[in-house]
């Protein structure tokens, strides 16, 4: 199994607020769904519930959450971190897409982390994705975009490596 986290984030390492993502960035999306297309992505409820159309199509949706009588149409329920990787084959590919709580228990099991860089600061956030540690991660890629008609802010796809 490959584990992946993959999220966009601040120059704070902001992620979210009051549930919803911080920045509308049409290449990031499209970046995001063509990574995880085919694949597993694992999630929080709160992320979950944050989808406007319910499960994303297309994909393996595995949503953690501690409520025994929860049921997600198109998404499997995990109670735990453990239970829902354990459910996965050793050949799948799974993604770590949020939010917060999700990531901070994810990243010391994680082999890479694909990164959107944003290079602006959001007014408010209430959400963050950890500190990466670069005794124990190494950027693989950088990727640098300017801010052009369809994106307000200047953005880097990052590929780092766990150690
Ligand atoms: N920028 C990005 O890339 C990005 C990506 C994803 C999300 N976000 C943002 O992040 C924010 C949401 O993050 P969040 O930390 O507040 O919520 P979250 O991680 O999406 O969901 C938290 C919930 O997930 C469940 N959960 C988490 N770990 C669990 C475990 N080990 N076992 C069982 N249940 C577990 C619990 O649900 P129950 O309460 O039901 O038990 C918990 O309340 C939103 O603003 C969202 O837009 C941003």
């Amino acid at each position: 199994m490959t584990l992946t986290l993959i999220a966009a984030i601040d120059r704070c390492n902001a992620i979210g607020y009051e549930g919803k993502l911080l920045f509308w960035l049409p290449d990031d999306l499209k970046r995001f769904k063509a990574l995880t297309t085919g694949h597993t992505i694992v999630m929080g409820r709160r992320t979950f519930e944050s989808f406007p159309n319910g499960a994303l199509p297309n994909r393996r949706n595995v949503v953690l959450t501690s409520r025994a009588d929860a049921h997600y149409a198109g998404a499997e329920c995990y109670s735990s971190l453990d239970a829902a990787l354990a459910s996965c084959d050793s050949d799948e590919q799974v993604y770590i897409i949020g939010g917060e709580s999700v990531y901070e228990q994810a990243m010391e099991l994680a082999d890479y982390i694909e990164l959107t860089e944003i290079d602006a600061e959001a007014p408010e956030a209430d959400a963050w994705f950890p500190i990466i540690d670069l005794m124990e991660w190494s950027e693989e890629s950088r990727e640098d975009h300017p801010a052009d008609d369809r994106h307000p802010y200047a953005y880097s796809f990052v590929t780092y490596t766990h150690w």
